[in-house]
């Protein structure tokens, strides 16, 4: 079996460490490319952002410039943004609305389902000349409104590859009866880290006390000056195929997000009470507490219950990565809970709020200090590993997601960590197995 020279695994002491190489080197950067991403399913949009035929966003995953549209039948499509003529890109804004994409170099026209339908000066072709359509990745596939795409043709399906995360994102999805949607806008920014730098910091509960500080002190004035809960009470946890979270119990996301009203908290209850009937209060009660996950590779999705991020990390480079957020709401939600959420939002997430920056931070210093690696050439990511149960706190989901990692760039598999099940609030099930697979 081949050793890995990226990640130690010692169960004995017990120790987990990973090399800071993964952070900063290029062959390992290029590699990540090809093993992972180019094989893997890999978040694009959500179907919501589309309200419209027609309706298209850029995207760039993995590299590839990508256009994410509904076509004239309101059929997700997603397309790649370049011209089969010689590659001009076909759509150089960020989203709009259009039953042509015309190209601006030569004027080749594409219908929205991604035929060829005019062409300037079209007698300087033959008449066998074969009309090239656009081109697309090889599998575009949904769940509950998320959209994924993969460059691999022989992939394994969406819901096997998703596994346990189905489960949570059903948590996410559940909170709406008429559908969550994208809201709209989005938070863009880019960080001078390695991407797998925000991947640990969106499941690490571990930061949040030290790292936020200002935000837990602002919250706790705001709502009257209570300490803030433990995060402890939380589970770190394996979703299978690298996919891994952090959920908390109903009162351990207590301290995020400002009070409400006691109208605000009543349309709350009301609705949770709703939901109560349609699924049963094990699902509700699990709803109600906070959840961090990471689909693998680099989808993250945040509910804090108070607010729902989506966020997507794109590689640039070794020492950069680009972030998307966009905030999943429920749209029959009242208007002060929908300011509340919004409010939240921008305060906890935004690229100026009183968290996000923070991380920001944090990532930009751990890559800068990386340059010292040769004196210093190990991160340690242990904490939990002796605890029977590891908490939201420890480093499990970490050790996780970098297992699943090694594996794909090494091709050595390392046997999972053994710990309690879960229990308690954290196997609650929904009461009605139908809604399983609503779209
Ligand atoms: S490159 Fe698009 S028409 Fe020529
Ligand atoms: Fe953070």
């Amino acid at each position: 079996m081949p050793v890995s020279e990226y990640i130690v695994d010692d169960r004995e002491m017990p120790r987990f460490r990973v090399n800071r190489k993964t952070m900063t080197d290029g062959e390992v950067f290029a590699r990540e490319r090809e093993l992972i991403f180019n094989h893997s399913w890999l978040y694009i949009g959500h179907e919501t952002e589309l309200r419209k035929p027609n309706d298209f966003k850029t995207r760039t995953v993995a590299g590839r410039p990508l256009i994410f549209a509904k076509d004239a039948k309101g059929k997700v499509r997603v397309w790649v943004n370049s011209c089969p003529h010689r590659g001009a890109m076909l759509c150089r804004e960020s989203g709009g609305n259009a039953r042509f994409m015309t190209c601006f170099y030569h004027g080749w026209s594409f219908s929205s389902s991604g035929d060829l339908v005019s062409v300037p000066g079209d007698d300087g072709y033959g008449p066998d000349f074969e009309r090239p359509s656009l081109a697309a990745p090889a599998k575009v596939d949904s769940y509950r409104g998320f959209v994924f795409v993969s460059f691999d043709p022989g992939i394994v399906d969406l819901p096997t590859h998703l596994a346990g995360a189905k489960d949570l994102l059903d948590l996410v999805c559940d909170q709406s009866e008429a559908g969550m949607r994208i809201l709209e806008g989005t938070h863009e920014y880019s960080v001078k880290a390695n991407w797998k730098l925000l991947v640990e910091n969106s499941v690490d509960g571990y930061h949040a006390v030290s790292t936020h500080q200002r935000y837990f002190e602002m919250m706790t004035a705001a709502h009257g000056g209570f300490a803030p809960t433990a995060l402890g009470q939380s589970r770190g946890i394996d979703l299978g195929n690298g996919h891994v979270a952090i959920a908390g119990e109903p009162s351990t996301g207590g301290l995020f997000g400002r009070p409400l009203s006691e109208a605000g908290k009543a349309e709350k209850t009301e609705r949770f009470d709703r939901f109560r009937e349609k699924y049963g209060d094990a699902w509700v009660d699990r709803m109600g507490g906070a959840r961090n996950m990471v689909i693998f590779p680099n989808l993250v999705v945040i509910d804090l219950v108070m607010g729902v991020v989506v966020r997507r990390i794109e590689p640039l480079a070794p020492d950069c990565m680009e972030v998307t957020a966009w905030h999943l709401a429920p749209p029959e939600e009242g208007e002060e809970l929908h300011k509340q959420r919004l409010d939240n939002f921008l305060t906890f997430w935004g690229p100026g709020g009183l968290a996000s920056p923070d991380d920001v931070e944090a990532l930009e210093t751990c890559q800068r200090s990386y340059a010292a690696q040769r004196e210093l050439p190990w991160s340690d990511v242990s904490r939990g590993m002796s605890r029977s149960a590891p908490t939201g706190s420890d480093e499990f989901q970490m050790r996780t997601w970098w297992r699943r990692w090694n594996e794909l760039i090494t091709g050595e598999k390392l046997p999972p960590e053994e710990h309690a099940p879960l229990d308690g609030v954290h196997t609650g099930n929904r009461q009605s197995p139908d809604h399983a697979t609503a779209q």
